[in-house]
């Protein structure tokens, strides 16, 4: 079965029918939500908001292991991650959707390991390519069959916000190879992949990021909430049709 984590602007997903709601409980506390259960296109799915359903949960405390544990449970097989990111690459123009392949991680803090135990034994995964090869191509044709067009890789890079980055930042995030940034993609990512989930993402550009383009002088926040809308149209469709597949 399929899960969907659904970010900013995809708080829930009114296509689902059959919808059931359970509360999920986990050894490591609550979820950010109920998890929706319903079909899409007569496939099975459970969706999760990420930032919980009137989303109130700022990234740092999402409980991502509480979240992954709890589809992990609930009979999650795969995950494909849907999140808001700022574009740094000059092609993830605000509005494009991207499907990266790559991860850097400048998070702090977080809880982002099962494998924490004083007594347990410590397990190292492999994270070479963090995301699922099978599940972004699926992701992929999904796309080019309802004709929407995405960007087949990328670095994603996860800092901490929830503030946004200032441009020396992301000159130095550049650097480093980002192509596009967002606040949620760690631990998810590495969570899901303790888990033996499979495990990919769409990202939606909704801004460019700090000192770049039009967010030369700043990021205007009053921009985001139109283009982030207009995308999740076509990131609903996009996951219409993986449903089928
Ligand atoms: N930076 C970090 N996270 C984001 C951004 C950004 O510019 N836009 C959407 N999520």
């Amino acid at each position: 079965m399929l899960a969907i984590i659904g970010g900013s602007g995809l708080t829930q997903l009114s296509s689902l029918e059959n919808v059931r709601r359970e509360v999920a409980r986990t050894p490591y506390g609550e979820p950010s939500g109920a998890l929706t259960f319903g079909s899409l296109h007569g496939r099975e799915v459970i969706f999760l908001a990420r930032h919980g359903y009137g989303h109130t949960i700022p990234p740092h405390r999402v409980n991502y292991r509480a979240n992954l544990w709890a589809l992990k449970t609930a009979g999650a097989e795969c995950i494909v991650s849907v999140a808001s990111v700022g574009g740094i690459r000059p092609d993830c123009t605000p509005g494009a959707l991207v499907v990266p392949d790559q991860i850097l991680d400048y998070t702090w803090g977080r809880a982002s390991t099962f494998s924490d135990g004083i007594d347990a034994l410590v397990r190292h995964v492999d994270f070479t390519h963090p995301y699922d090869e099978n599940i972004r191509r699926r992701i992929l044709s999904a796309a080019r069959e309802v004709g929407e067009a995405v960007i087949d890789g990328g670095v994603y890079a996860t800092t901490q916000g929830p503030r946004l980055e200032t441009s020396a930042e992301i000159d130095r995030f550049e650097r480093d190879g980002a192509d596009v940034i967002g606040m949620t993609g760690m631990p998810e990512a590495v969570l899901a992949r303790e888990l033996e989930l499979p495990y990919a993402a769409i990202n939606v550009v909704v801004n460019y990021a700090a000192g770049r383009e039009a967010s030369m002088q700043g990021i205007h926040l009053e921009g985001i909430e139109q283009v982030l809308q207009e995308a999740m149209l076509r990131v609903r469709k996009v996951l219409a049709r993986l449903c089928q597949s």
